[in-house]
């Protein structure tokens, strides 16, 4: 078996921890048996290109349960946990992910998975479709179907569809709502406090905070920051969300000010350069600059290595810019998604939905094999609603139901006041 980990002696410390965030994938789990008595996708070969963690290692077991033939490589440099790299591979998961891997071995990682000539792909950030439409054509007739993780890679598909250059249906699982609703917001908000707590210790209450973005991620991000007590700025281009921003309580301004002011900035917008060489400018000495967002594009780190007159590393993660003026300004986790490259990423319990809307998606993909036209899908309503239904039922919270008398007013036009 071909694989390309750290450190194969990891693998028990990995196999722990997979059981641990296990413990909290109860939607997951009941996929995962329902696969293993089925077979749904039996014989089918799968290239995953995710965050190779522990809950990463949850869902790929259901895959492999579910008779799937699985390669993993990992969806960013800095996010794979080596133990959990190490476990795949004793569970006879060919995979390639090393943390710390130079942008070379990642994208040599992706055309491993690719080597394995895919009937399905599962991305997260669409590098993995987009190198096989670039450099692997000749594979793309094969591909049953994909699905997508993240805004990000579900932005990315979307782009390739207007452009006539998606061959094959892929399902934007990001789009869900039992997955962006809560992993994006819930997940994201409290692994990004997580990842800049543990790669600077700071304490956060009465930090000025300035969140760029405030889409599903940057709502969560805003609130975890606003519950540790620090003053919360959000910054954005779009009037909506500026606007329920405002109305949130977060003070909203350009980041040209904001810069002036703030302690910690956090991009989550998808966007590039969102903090550029004019905001470095105005901030203060000490401003600590951290990402969520998919790429490392988000701060302008080409532009900071330039202004610099010297570079320190003071800790993992974290990186002293000193300019000319002598103001010091710290990047943590290379301007990657800091949730995952400082720390875990998201707890398991919300992974638990993105991931059991992966399973089932994939199913569905295979069950309507040759129906789909190339394009980006939505997840299926009814797979929606039931990771939802399963979830509650796992939480132990029943919720009311709809009344006959009901059911036929809200289907009716007739009855006003
Ligand atoms: N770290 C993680 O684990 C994780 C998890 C989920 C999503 N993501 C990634 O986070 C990013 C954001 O995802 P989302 O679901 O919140 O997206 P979203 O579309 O809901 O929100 C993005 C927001 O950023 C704003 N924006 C765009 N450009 C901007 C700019 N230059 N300045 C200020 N605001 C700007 C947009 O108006 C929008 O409101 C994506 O790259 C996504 O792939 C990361």
């Amino acid at each position: 078996m071909d694989y390309d980990i750290k450190d194969k002696s990891l693998a028990d410390q990995g196999r722990l921890r997979i059981e641990w965030a296990g413990r909290e994938m109860p939607v997951m789990k009941l996929v995962r048996q329902r696969f293993a008595k089925e077979k749904p996708l039996k014989g089918i070969r799968i290239s995953g290109c995710l965050h190779i963690t522990t809950e990463t290692g949850n869902l790929a077991l259901a895959l492999k349960d579910g008779g799937a033939d699985l390669v993993l490589c990992a969806s960013n440099p800095l996010s794979t946990q080596d133990d959990a790299a190490a476990a795949l591979v004793e569970y006879g998961l060919p995979t390639f992910a090393i943390k710390g891997e130079d942008n070379q071995t990642y994208y040599k990682h992706i055309n491993s998975a690719l080597a394995h000539k895919p009937q399905l792909t599962v991305d997260d950030g669409a590098d993995l479709v987009s190198t096989a439409h670039r450099e692997k054509p000749r594979l793309l007739a094969d591909i049953i179907g994909g699905t997508e993780e993240t805004t990000t890679g579900v932005i990315r598909l979307r782009n390739m569809a207007r452009d006539g250059k998606l061959k094959y249906p892929v399902i934007a699982v990001n789009d869900a709502k039992t997955k962006h609703f809560f992993d994006n917001r819930y997940g994201t908000g409290q692994s990004t406090i997580d990842g800049i707590t543990r790669a600077t210790n700071i304490l956060w209450a009465g930090k000025r905070v300035v969140v760029s973005g405030y889409g599903w991620c940057g709502r969560g991000i805003a609130r975890r920051a606003q519950g540790m007590g620090s003053w919360v700025i959000v910054v954005e281009i779009d009037p909506i969300s500026a606007l329920e921003a405002a109305m949130d309580g977060y003070q909203v301004m350009p980041l040209m000010e904001a810069a002036k002011i703030g302690d910690i900035f956090i991009t989550t917008t998808g966007d590039i350069n969102a903090i550029d060489k004019a905001h470095f400018a105005q901030m203060k000495d000490g401003a600590i600059m951290a990402n969520s967002g998919h790429f490392n594009v988000e701060i302008n780190i080409p532009a900071l290595e330039k202004m610099a007159k010297s570079k320190r590393q003071m800790r993992p993660f974290v990186d002293e810019y000193t300019l000319a003026d002598k103001r010091r300004l710290y990047l943590l986790g290379e301007g990657r998604l800091i949730n995952l490259a400082a720390a875990e990423g998201h707890p398991a319990s919300v992974m638990d939905m993105s991931f059991a809307n992966q399973a089932l998606c994939l199913e569905h993909l295979v069950k309507n094999r040759g129906k789909l036209k190339p394009g980006v899908y939505p997840v299926p309503e009814e797979i929606d609603n039931e990771v939802g239904r399963l979830k509650l039922k796992a939480m132990n919270i029943s919720i009311d139901s709809l009344t006959k008398e009901q059911k036929k007013y809200l289907e009716s036009w007739e009855e006003g006041t």
